[in-house]
C-alpha cells in the first residue's frame, strides 16, 4: 500500500512540477496560446506575464508582476475595468489572425490590444523592464503596441507619464479600486500638456501639483539631491511633454505607485519587503476625500480615518480593503430619503432655498394662503437645525433634500432653546 502510495504521490509531484511550456520563454506567437497558469518571464527574470487574481476567489486580470518579488505586486494589468469572473474555467492569450494580441475567455474577447498592424506576422515579447511589446517577428524595431503607452497605477523606470502631444496619446497613473480589487479607482496622477504635475480626485479636484524647476519637482525638494538609483527625465517640446526616471543597475526593483489612499509612492524591494522611498503628498491626510464624508483624518492615530461622533462606517468591507470612498453615516437617520446620499452641495445653494421657502411661506401667509403642510415641514427641519447635540443636526445636503421634497423629517426631539422659548409643554417632541 505505502508503495503505490509513495508512487502515486511521485507521479503527482511530477505532474505538478512539469514545466509549463511558457515558463521559460519570454515571447508569444501565432499558434500558441498562454493559458491557465502559463506565464511569460522576461529574459532578465525580472518580470512575469500571465492571469493574476489578488486573492481566492476574486477577479482574474492579464498582468504583469515582478517575478522575484513573493507577495505579488501588479505593476500592470490589461483588462483592469473588465474582470473575469473567478469561476471562468477557461483563459487563453493569443496572437490573432490579424497580428493583435486578444485575451478571450469563457469563448468571449475581454481584451485586446487593438492596433493597426500592418502585418499579420507579429510577437508579444516581455521585455527585462516590463513592457509588453507587440511587434513584428522579422523586423524587431516594427513595434505595434506597447503595455509602457498604457500604465494602470504604477510607473515602472521607463514610463513616460504625460502626453504624446501629436497622436494626443495620454499616458496617466489611476490608482485601483480597493486592496483587491485592480479596477480604476478615484484618484488619478497626471502630467497635464502645460507641463504641471497634478494629482486628482474623480478627474476633477486637484489635492497636489508642482512644476518641473529645471532640475527636479518644486513641490519635492528630495529630489534635488538626485538618487542613487536612477536618475529623472523631464521632456517639454512640440512633440511630447512627459516625466520618467532610468534606473542605473536593470536589477534594482523599484516602482511609482499611485496607492488606493491616493498618496504616489515610490518603494524600493530590499529583498525582504518593499522600502519606502518617497511619498506624494507628504502627508495622508493631505489627499483630498481620504476618509470619505463625515469621518476625521488622523496620521497619527491607531487608525488613519474615524467617523465623526454619532457616525459610522457606511461600508466595514470596503473600509478593510482601503477603500473608503463610502466614508460614515449617521447613526440614527434624521431623514428617511430615497436616493439621498453624498457630500456636495453648499451653504450657499441650501440658504437661497431656505431663504427662498421661508419667503414664499411668508409670502402665502400674506396673501391668506397658508399651505400648513409646507409650513410644518420648514418647521420641523428648522427644529432639526437646531438641536442641542451638534451631530443632531442636518447636513446642508439634507436640508436641501428635505426642502425639495426628496427626503421625509423625523419629528424632531424639542431642543432646548424651542422649549425655552415655548415656556413648558411637551419636551418630547417639537409638537409640530
Ligand atoms: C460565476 O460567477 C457569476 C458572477 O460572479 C455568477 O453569476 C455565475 O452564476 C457563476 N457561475 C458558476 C458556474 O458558478
Ligand atoms: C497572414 O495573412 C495572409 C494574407 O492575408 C494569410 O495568407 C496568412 O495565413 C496569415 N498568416 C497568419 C499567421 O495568420
Ligand atoms: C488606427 O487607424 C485608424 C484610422 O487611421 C485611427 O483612427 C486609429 O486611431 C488608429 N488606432 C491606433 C491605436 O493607432
Ligand atoms: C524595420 O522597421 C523600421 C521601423 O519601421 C524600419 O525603419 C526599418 O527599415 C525596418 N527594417 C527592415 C529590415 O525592414
Ligand atoms: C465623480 O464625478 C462624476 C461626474 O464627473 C460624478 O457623476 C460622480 O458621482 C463623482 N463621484 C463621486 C464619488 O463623487
Ligand atoms: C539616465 O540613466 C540611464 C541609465 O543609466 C542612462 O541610459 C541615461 O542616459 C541617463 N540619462 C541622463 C539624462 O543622464
Ligand atoms: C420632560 O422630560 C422629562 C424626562 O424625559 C420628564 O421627566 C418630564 O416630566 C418632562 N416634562 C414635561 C413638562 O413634559
Amino acid at each position: 500500500m505505502h508503495v503505490v502510495r509513495a508512487f502515486v504521490l511521485s507521479v503527482l509531484l511530477v505532474i505538478l512540477h512539469a514545466p509549463s511550456p511558457y515558463a521559460a520563454t519570454d515571447t508569444l506567437r501565432h499558434g500558441h496560446a498562454l493559458a491557465g497558469s502559463d506565464k511569460l518571464v522576461s529574459g532578465n527574470g525580472k518580470f512575469a506575464l500571465g492571469f493574476l487574481q489578488l486573492q481566492p476567489g476574486s477577479s482574474y486580470y492579464l498582468g504583469i508582476w515582478f517575478d522575484k518579488v513573493p507577495v505579488l505586486t501588479p505593476v500592470w494589468a490589461a483588462n483592469r475595468d473588465n474582470p473575469v469572473s473567478a469561476n471562468s474555467t477557461w483563459r487563453e492569450l493569443v496572437i490573432s489572425d490579424d497580428g493583435n494580441m486578444v485575451f478571450q475567455a469563457q469563448g468571449a474577447t475581454v481584451w485586446s490590444t487593438r492596433a493597426n498592424t500592418t502585418t499579420n506576422d507579429t510577437v508579444a515579447v516581455l521585455l527585462g523592464n516590463g513592457n509588453l511589446v507587440l511587434r513584428s517577428a522579422s523586423n524587431s524595431s516594427l513595434t505595434f503596441w506597447e503595455s509602457f503607452d498604457y500604465p494602470t497605477d504604477t510607473q515602472l523606470p521607463g514610463v513616460k507619464v504625460g502626453w504624446n502631444k501629436v497622436t494626443g496619446l495620454n499616458r496617466r497613473l489611476v490608482s485601483r479600486k480597493n486592496a483587491v480589487d485592480l479596477s480604476s479607482g478615484i484618484y488619478s496622477s497626471t502630467l497635464g500638456r502645460d507641463g504641471v504635475a497634478r494629482m486628482l480626485w474623480n478627474s476633477s479636484s486637484v489635492y497636489w501639483s508642482s512644476t518641473w524647476n529645471g532640475r527636479f519637482f518644486s513641490a519635492v525638494p528630495e529630489m534635488s539631491a538626485g538618487s542613487p538609483l536612477a536618475n529623472f527625465t523631464f521632456v517639454n517640446n512640440d512633440q511630447e511633454v512627459y516625466f520618467t526616471y532610468n534606473i542605473f543597475d536593470e536589477s534594482t526593483i523599484v516602482r511609482t505607485t499611485l496607492h488606493v489612499s491616493g498618496q504616489n509612492q515610490v518603494r524600493v524591494w530590499t529583498g525582504q519587503d518593499w522600502m519606502t522611498g518617497n511619498n506624494q503628498p507628504a502627508h495622508q491626510c493631505d489627499v483630498y476625500a481620504v476618509c470619505g464624508p463625515f469621518a476625521v483624518c488622523e496620521p497619527n492615530g491607531d487608525t488613519l480615518c474615524s467617523c465623526m461622533k454619532g457616525f459610522s462606517v457606511r461600508s466595514p468591507s470596503d473600509w478593510e480593503v482601503e477603500d473608503r470612498t463610502g466614508g460614515c453615516v449617521r447613526d440614527t437617520p434624521l431623514l428617511s430619503c430615497g436616493a439621498g446620499d453624498g457630500n456636495s452641495g453648499t451653504v450657499q445653494v441650501a440658504g437661497k432655498l431656505l431663504r427662498g421657502d421661508v419667503l414664499s411661506v411668508v409670502d402665502a401667509d400674506l396673501r391668506g394662503d397658508v399651505n400648513v403642510e409646507e409650513v410644518e415641514r420648514v418647521c420641523r427641519i428648522a427644529c432639526w437645525c437646531i438641536q442641542d447635540r451638534e451631530f443632531d443636526r442636518p447636513t446642508m445636503v439634507e436640508v436641501v433634500q428635505f426642502l425639495e421634497g426628496i427626503c421625509e423629517p423625523e419629528i424632531p426631539p424639542m431642543p432646548r432653546l424651542l422649549h425655552a422659548i415655548a415656556g413648558g409643554g411637551s419636551n418630547q417632541t417639537a409638537g409640530v
